[in-house]
């Protein structure tokens, strides 16, 4: 059986493209694979970062994914900074990966803009953590967003080339799963634009845990184009705004987007939107409730979390010191 492993960031509130693209999946691969997923709070300090509200961000997205379905009793939900395997093993694949590789990041580029000189050194090995974060548990499925797909191929470049350097076949090869109509989500403002909690614009993007009238309101103001839905796919090319509406009700309705133009052939925006609106809601205020409600005890999420950091490592520890045996270093 594969075992998978996906992470995400504590950095703002989760959005949609999060919960479409990532955690919606992570939920339907549970009931067939042995599962972990990890709240990276080490890649959340690879850029300036807030000490005072990290942990409680942490919590908060603990109790989200928990809020989303994530089963913590039957699969593994942790903190990456609980589980002191991760940067072990980040250290010795921080040595494996060449600088030309993580120079092609798009990632990092993106993040790092023109002011690249100024930014963390962990923003730039970032990539090397999380092939890290996935072969310390010998995972070898990873759902994600398509917009981790070049980190995945770089996860398999650093495996091969461990393996390759230190004579072994140690580390399996890993694929990235990139599920469902809605696996790049786009901003709210711009079709050309991922949907992003770095965006300035708060309009650009529904957060897990806004209330109806703000979902509503957003939908009602998202840009499109003044033509009607049209009835077959193809009426979307060129319409990046509509096509990526259509990916999320159909994502959020577990439907194909073909069934969706089928349903809202030649009618408006208005109409369409308003009928997304109210499935947004359905969707995500039980989400939102089950959050607030979780939060209510912090200290049972944080005994989830500790918990799950215990198991996580019983797995990874073994992992990483037969890594550390094969690199050579000695254990007196
Ligand atoms: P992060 O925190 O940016 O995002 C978490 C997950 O959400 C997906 N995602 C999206 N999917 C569709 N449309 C969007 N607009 C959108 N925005 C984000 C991401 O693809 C991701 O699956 N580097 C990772 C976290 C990470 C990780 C790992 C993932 C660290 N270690 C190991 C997998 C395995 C990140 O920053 O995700």
């Amino acid at each position: 059986m594969h075992r998978i492993l996906s992470g995400i960031q504590p950095t703002g509130v989760p959005h949609l493209g999060n919960y479409l693209g990532a955690i919606k999946n992570w939920v339907a691969l549970q009931a067939t694979h042995e599962c972990l997923f990890c709240v990276v709070d080490l890649h959340a300090i690879t850029q300036p970062h807030d000490p005072k509200t990290l942990a409680s961000s942490t919590r908060e997205l603990a109790a989200a994914l928990i809020a989303c379905g994530i089963d913590p009793q039957k699969h593994v939900l942790f903190n990456q900074s609980a589980v002191h395997a991760h940067v072990r093993l980040a250290w010795i694949f921080i040595c494996v990966a060449r600088m030309g590789w993580l120079n092609r990041m798009t990632q990092f580029k993106d993040k790092a803009g023109k002011d690249r000189e100024n930014v963390s050194v962990g923003l730039f090995t970032y990539p090397a953590l999380m092939a890290a974060d996935i072969l310390v548990y010998h995972a070898t499925r990873v759902p994600v967003g398509d917009d981790q797909k070049q980190h995945i191929e770089l996860a398999n470049d650093i495996r091969d080339k461990f393996n390759h350097d230190f004579e072994t076949d140690f580390f399996p090869a890993v694929e990235a799963q990139i599920i469902g109509p809605a696996a790049r989500v786009m901003s709210l403002r711009d079709g050309a634009k991922k949907m992003s909690k770095s965006d300035a614009s708060d309009q650009s993007r529904i957060n897990l845990t806004d209330d109806a009238e703000t979902i509503a309101a957003k939908i009602r103001r998202a840009k499109t184009d003044p033509e009607p839905l049209p009835s077959e796919l193809q009426g979307l090319d060129g319409r990046p705004e509509a096509r990526n509406l259509v990916g999320i009700y159909a994502a959020l309705d577990d439907i194909e987007p073909s069934q969706v133009v089928r349903q809202f052939a030649g009618q408006g925006f208005g109409n369409f939107k308003s009928a997304l609106a109210d499935l947004t809601v359905a969707k995500l205020a039980p989400i939102a409730a089950e959050t607030r409600r979780l939060l209510a005890d912090p200290g049972h999420v944080d005994a989830v979390l500790r918990e799950g950091a215990a198991r996580a490592a019983a797995i990874a520890d073994p992992i990483v010191a037969e890594a550390e045996r094969l690199v050579g270093f000695l254990k007196p």
